[in-house]
């Protein structure tokens, strides 16, 4: 039953994100490309505030932090240096009648096996001794080792010297840099370097919505340390991320942090903390925190010769620093944001659904609309109240279909915390109703200050 419910909730997720223009399906007229998704215009102002809270609070506001922007095209020796290309992959598994392929994981994980350190030879050795089918119901192939990189190829000439992969990370485009930022800004350890890019992987399976997609987005952190020190900046960067998680909205409730055990970490790990969300498909990962050790620096130190070191200038010692890496996906942040948002509640013997995003994050912090669309002096007046207000809070929306009771509910869908709205009043005595979109309560609110009030409100989230 409370799966019923839950699976419910994401149809529901769904169906809002495309009605109100948060999030489409990719290609959708062409019917679709499996794990591609399309943000419209309320989903790429959603994207855009996680993406500016995350800057400002790793970036902005620090003076150890470095923003890149690297190319999402690499040499491809990078990606066989950080060991992608022998080692990222996933256990793939065929319905030998259908040909269907699926993720060997998943579907022991669906079936109830605990897949916890099991190898792709023990997911074979299991699927062999238990006779497991395929959700067809179809004998099932051997499972053999798949690589998630998305090869692409360069240049006219087609040789293996063509041959590029839309990374699958954002991570390498900082570690080559590395050396540039440290000659550019000669940084004193601890510092980090921070990118938000896009990130391509060959999924076997995507599915659960933006949850498990080809194309995504990573907001990601190098954090250079001395090797003595990295337990203290993990500790540090664990309690960072969480307290920007509470900062953005999500409903701490359902995250939850999970210590990976010795078999699942990825390759170049020595410790990784996942932040887990209680999705209605299952708790499952959010983020991502590791130490990566001084692994990926050397190997392209040794790959290249590049001295990727780093001289103390007060020890005079030269060493390759050691990483902490915070890596947040935005697509996992918008669905996480969007679960814990949607609200059910009653209002004016009606049942009405509503995003209880935080200011900060909802697209639109304001929706000023004229109380009628036919008369001309209160579309005069609310337009001059609208400009007025949108010169100082950029994401304000003009909004004049329907009648009001039909624009509160789509601003209560969207999300907007306020709707100010110019009636014949407001002619008279220039006020105007200003309404809250978590009580439906409103308040007359004098012109003059309408702005200031508006943004007091909007800045105390
Ligand atoms: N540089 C480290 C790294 O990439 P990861 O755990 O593989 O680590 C980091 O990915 C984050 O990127 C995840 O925690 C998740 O938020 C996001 N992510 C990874 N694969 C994804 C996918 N297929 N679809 C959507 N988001 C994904």
């Amino acid at each position: 039953m409370i799966n019923n419910i839950d699976n419910n909730l994401l149809d529901k997720i769904v169906s809002l994100a495309k009605r109100r223009g948060f999030v489409y399906q990719g290609s959708e007229i062409y019917g679709g490309l499996a794990g591609t998704w399309d943000y419209g215009p309320l989903g790429v102002a959603l994207k855009n505030n996680i993406k500016h809270s995350w800057w400002n609070k790793f970036v902005d506001s620090r003076e150890d932090m470095y923003g890149l922007d690297s190319a999402i095209l690499m040499n491809q020796r990078v990606w066989e240096t950080s060991g992608h290309v022998g080692g990222f992959n996933d256990p793939l598994v065929e319905d030998l009648k259908t040909n269907k392929r699926y993720r060997a994981d998943h579907l022991l994980e669906d079936g109830g096996v605990d897949v916890t350190n099991m190898s792709a030879e023990d997911m074979d050795a299991h699927i062999k001794e238990k006779k497991v089918l395929s959700p067809d119901g179809n004998p099932l192939g051997d499972v053999k080792q798949f690589n998630m990189m998305l090869k692409t190829e360069m240049g006219a000439v087609q040789d293996s010297a063509s041959i590029s992969y839309l990374r699958p990370e954002t991570a390498q485009g900082i570690f080559v840099n590395f050396k540039n930022i440290v000659d550019s800004f000669h940084p004193k350890l601890p510092f980090g370097i921070a990118q938000i890019g896009k990130a391509f992987r060959n999924e076997i399976t995507p599915r659960d919505f933006i949850f498990r997609v080809r194309e995504f987005e990573q907001m990601e952190i190098e954090y250079f340390v001395r090797e003595s020190d990295w337990e203290k900046h993990f500790e540090y960067f664990k309690d960072e991320m969480l307290e920007w998680m509470d900062e953005i909205g999500l409903d701490m409730n359902k995250v939850h942090d999970v210590e990976i055990g010795d078999g699942d970490r990825a390759h170049y790990s020595k410790r990784t903390v996942d932040f887990e969300f209680e999705y209605p498909f299952g708790q499952k990962e959010l983020y991502g925190l590791a130490y990566r050790t001084n692994y990926d620096l050397t190997k392209h130190d040794e790959a290249t010769g590049a001295k990727l070191g780093y001289l103390d200038q007060e020890t005079n010692e030269r060493f390759i620093p050691h990483v902490i890496e915070p890596s947040l996906g935005v697509d996992r942040t918008v669905l996480a944001l969007l679960l814990s948002a949607y609200t059910e509640d009653e209002m004016g013997g009606e049942t009405r659904v509503f995003l209880k995003f935080k200011p900060s994050i909802a697209p639109y912090k304001v929706a000023v609309f004229p109380l009628l669309k036919n008369k001309p002096e209160l579309i005069e007046k609310a337009r001059e109240v609208y400009g007025k207000i949108k010169a100082e809070i950029p994401q304000t929306l003009w909004d004049d279909n329907g009648n009001i009771g039909k624009r509160y509910r789509r601003q209560d869908e969207i999300g907007t915390p306020l709707c100010v709205t110019v009636d014949f009043d407001s002619l008279e005595d220039d006020t105007v109703t200003l309404r809250d979109r978590d009580t439906g309560k409103q308040e007359r609110i004098a012109l003059d200050t309408i702005t200031d009030h508006i943004k007091k409100i909007v800045s105390g989230s």
